[in-house]
């Protein structure tokens, strides 16, 4: 019995060096550790003696078992060790191969232009504001002194949005950034003193209009702030936007609901290829007592100036753009040019 036992463990050696695979291995196992395999018929066979002989002999069948099992486990642990191997040497990295590449993104033109403006205007004092581009029309329209029927109002020239919002106020595409002046003024004590860059939309669409277009408005309250505020910061504005001196400024009387005076302000270039011709920049004036009513402000106490510019045009100007449209195309050979 001894003999056999060692030869048991030999064979199994054997056997499980053989084996090609995990599978294979498996399978061999089971001839020797399985329920049908010989151990456990050795075990079975125990019956048959007597007490002490079947301790003695059960002890070493054991013991075998034991050795049995654990050149099983070397083996596994081989196959394990192979498998990583195969699995590390197929995933290697070639890091000698030449990158993929990524083409760098360029900032829009329109979007140089407004990060210019929040620039310039920070550099004074300006706080930056965001707002909603979905709008209630009371924000948009009524609190702005807009007579219920301003023709602005119509389905003809603005995007309404099938929905009321949680007040039962229609809610729109805002068709200006006036509105921040209001949803800002709620919300800050004055001094107040802040631009609003951002998305616009009207029912246009032409050379010089595009349904989605960028304006930015400006809002300066106080107690003491006049048109000549306005005058001096818009001006400064424009010098530090264009990069010279070499332009003037004048203020057209103009009309819009929520200011009194109103103003559309007009610029020249006194130089270079542009010079000599007016254009049209912006709309501004002194906000109207309604209006300052409509921040939850006393009329008799503050007072102030508002603008708001079309970012578009003032990236037209800077550029010498003559086809709005062009900023919505896509071309990257005319994107490009913006970004050297
Ligand atoms: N909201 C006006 C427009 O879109 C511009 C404006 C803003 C005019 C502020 C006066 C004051 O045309």
């Amino acid at each position: 019995m001894t003999q056999s036992l060692d030869e048991l463990i030999s064979q199994a050696q054997e056997k499980f060096a053989e084996a090609a695979d995990a599978a294979a291995l498996e399978n061999e196992k089971a001839k020797f550790l399985g329920k049908n395999g010989v151990i456990t018929g050795l075990m079975k066979g125990l019956a048959q003696l007597a007490p002490d002989q079947k301790r003695a002999e059960g002890a070493r069948i054991n013991q075998a078992k034991q050795q049995i099992e654990s050149l099983l486990n070397e083996r596994r642990d081989e196959f394990a060790r192979a498998e990583l191997n195969k699995r590390l040497a197929a995933e290697t990295i070639d890091v000698s191969l030449p990158g993929r590449g990524r083409s760098k993104g360029g900032i829009h033109p329109v979007i140089q232009t407004w990060q210019r403006i929040e620039e310039i205007f920070r550099s004074i004092g300006f706080d930056v504001a965001d707002g909603p581009e979905i709008e209630n029309d009371w924000t948009n329209f009524t609190a702005l002194n807009n007579p219920e029927n301003h023709p602005a109002r119509s389905m003809q020239d603005t995007f309404y949005v099938d929905m009321n919002d949680a007040d039962g106020l229609p809610l729109l595409l805002r068709t200006h950034t006036s509105p921040m002046q209001v949803r800002y003024a709620r919300m800050h004590n004055p001094p107040i003193k802040v631009i609003a860059p951002g998305r616009t939309y009207r029912v246009d669409s032409d050379a010089t209009h595009s349904p989605m277009f960028h304006q930015v408005e400006g809002l300066w309250i106080a107690e003491d702030i006049s048109f000549a505020d306005l005058k001096g910061v818009y001006t400064n504005f424009l010098r530090a936007f264009f990069e010279t001196e070499d332009l003037c400024v004048r203020f057209r009387p103009s009309f819009f609901p929520f200011t009194e005076p109103s103003a559309e302000i007009d610029m020249m270039f006194t130089s270079g290829p542009n010079q000599g011709r007016w254009l049209e920049i912006s709309g501004s004036g002194q906000v109207h007592p309604t209006v300052v009513k409509n921040y939850g402000l006393d009329p008799e106490k503050y007072i102030g100036f508002a603008f708001g510019s079309g970012i578009e045009r003032l990236t037209m100007l800077r550029y010498g753009v003559n086809d709005l449209r062009q900023f919505y195309e896509g071309d990257l050979r005319f994107l490009r040019q913006f970004n050297r």
